[in-house]
């Protein structure tokens, strides 16, 4: 079987209400996922582009968030209403979308400025 051409994750991940980190779907209604399903589909893709549920990927400070394998393309506080622009200009064009893409020193970095620290750390200056 080939691979996928772009294999979108998205992260659906639900927390509780006021956890520090936040989360990408609060709701848990995967409605990103959902747009994602449709405008592959809309944009005629076959079984080579796919959208995946995922869990949280780490990078919930700037959630919603995607990822685009193999590329490697990371998107934060993606909404419902950039998956168009995403399948036709990313993933159709092969275009970074710079207002989207989770800045290189952000990404997977704990000390990511974003990063909200626990009360008693953010007290004590840690
Ligand atoms: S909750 Fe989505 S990246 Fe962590």
């Amino acid at each position: 079987m080939p691979a996928f051409t772009h294999h979108i994750f998205v992260c659906g991940n639900v927390r509780s209400p006021g956890h520090r980190r936040g989360c990408c779907d609060p709701g848990g209604q995967q409605a990103l996922r959902e747009a994602f399903k449709r405008e592959l589909k809309r944009a005629g893709f076959g079984p080579l582009a796919r959208a995946n549920h995922a869990g949280c990927l780490e990078q919930c400070e700037h959630g919603p968030t995607v990822v685009i394998y193999p590329q490697g393309i990371w998107y934060g506080r993606v909404q419902v209403e950039d998956v168009p622009r995403i399948v036709d200009r990313t993933i159709l064009g092969g275009e970074i979308l710079n207002d989207l893409l989770i800045a290189d020193d952000c990404l997977n970095n704990p000390d990511c400025p974003h990063r909200r620290k626990p009360a008693a750390e953010a007290r004590d200056g840690a």
